[in-house]
């Protein structure tokens, strides 16, 4: 269904309440914190905006930039302590345990039962999803970050062949470097480094990358491979640009939109800003798994966590719970977002072929013992750990610690951040 269509339908579904004498009032509001600031994330937002406008609910927009999310955290928590929480907060992994172990989130078992969430998200995301057996948040996508965006020209200018191999990868890059354009285009953020990591750590293995960045096992996080992995992310830097350094992930994209870039390793909210400047997957750019890691997923997805709100905001915030559950709207938005449904019930019809790749992998991913939490975007540890990892990763991939020492270095600091 296209984005109009959808748009269509959910109006035609607020006359039908409105006629039912059952609508939201004109006063009905939400209050939504996010970090969705980009080309890409701002349209897939807007989806969600006209969805909830069409049902008669005002949209109070609270943007906080920075991908990742780590400022709007930083935000929620001066909201949360100055006793005025927003409605609905987007939110990532164990972030959303974290903040519902403070006991100021609201609780959605009504509408979660009667539209029978627990039948459709999966297990995976309801871990999330649900704290003490109480639905807390809406499941909104399944993002995946062990992605990379290639430029088509400039991989058919590196000789055609998408890299399926470290070796690979390392040709293509060289090539790309020969024809003078920034191989791997890349932002020096702490978070951004992590993605790459990440995806070079899976690249590794399943099974190490599950005991060191899911399980935190000291031995898989002091061992040979991790060397391994810091000496691949050394290997890289050589590939990156001398501006780097604080770049925006978006920036990072558009130079592999201009083909001034050849590809970018990040998660596929990436090809929203593919999508949003006009580029269609397979002609002007092309969507592979990390070498290394075909079959495999790290996943983190985007949930709406709903505060504790006044009864005056409440019957809005139960309306955007369930708008964001709804399969039609799951599918235009994810569309949109460059992610995939948080349902399993939704069809792909709708979906280019990154996207219909990107639902097939999350199967078979899931059914194979291939789909693991993503660290560097809250799914693998609590945000301490987390931060501990990109902390060193960063460090090493600025040059200031040697693989060596970074290995070391990771042990500890994931020890000291339990
Ligand atoms: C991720 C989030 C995505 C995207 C990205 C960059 O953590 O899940 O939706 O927004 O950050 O901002």
């Amino acid at each position: 269904m296209t984005i109009r269509k959808f748009a269509a339908l959910a109006a035609g579904t607020a006359l039908l309440t409105l006629a039912a004498g059952s609508n939201a009032m004109a006063e009905d509001s939400v209050e939504v914190l996010h970090w969705w600031t980009s080309g890409g994330e701002a349209a897939a937002l807007n989806v969600l905006k006209e969805d909830l406008e069409s049902k008669g609910v005002t949209w109070q927009d609270m943007p906080v930039a920075g991908g990742g999310g780590e400022a709007a955290m930083t935000a929620l928590r001066a909201r949360v302590t100055a006793g005025n929480a927003p409605t609905a907060v987007q939110m990532l992994g164990f972030d959303i345990i974290d903040w519902a172990e403070q006991g100021v989130v609201a609780n959605l078992n009504d509408v979660a039962e009667e539209e029978g969430w627990a039948d459709v998200v999966p297990a995976a995301l309801q871990n999330f999803s649900k704290y003490d057996g109480n639905w807390i948040a809406s499941p909104v996508n399944v993002h995946s970050t062990n992605w990379v965006w290639i430029n088509k020209a400039a991989l058919d200018a590196a000789g055609g062949k998408a890299p399926e191999s470290w070796e690979e990868l390392v040709a293509v890059l060289d090539k790309m470097k020969e024809n003078g354009i920034t191989p791997l285009a890349h932002g020096g953020q702490p978070w951004q480094d992590a993605t790459v990591f990440e995806a070079v750590v899976l690249s590794l293995g399943n099974d190490f990358y599950k005991a060191a960045l899911n399980d935190l096992d000291p031995e898989a996080l002091g061992s040979d491979k991790m060397k391994e992995a810091f000496d691949r992310m050394a290997k890289l830097r050589t590939y990156v640009d001398d501006n780097f350094s604080g770049r925006d992930w978006n920036l990072a994209s558009a130079m592999v939109i201009e083909g001034t870039g050849g590809m970018q390793m990040m998660g596929d909210w990436a090809k929203g800003e593919f999508l949003k400047a006009g580029k269609k997957p397979g002609e002007d750019f092309v969507c592979i798994r990390f070498p290394g890691t075909q079959g495999s997923v790290t996943f983190n997805s985007d949930q709406f966590v709903m505060f504790q709100v006044g009864e005056d905001k409440q019957k809005a915030q139960k309306l955007m719970a369930s708008a964001v559950m709804n399969p039609e709207f799951q599918s235009a938005f994810n569309v949109v977002k460059g992610s995939v449904p948080a349902r399993t019930d939704v069809p792909n019809d709708a979906f280019d072929d990154c996207g219909k790749k990107g639902m097939a992998d999350l199967a078979e991913a899931n059914s194979g013992g291939g789909l693991f939490g993503s660290m560097a975007h809250g799914h693998g540890a609590p945000a301490a750990v987390k931060n501990a990892v990109n902390d060193v990763v960063t460090q090493h991939f600025n040059g200031e610690l040697t693989s060596e020492e970074a290995v070391e270095e990771l042990k500890n600091a994931v020890a000291a951040a339990q």
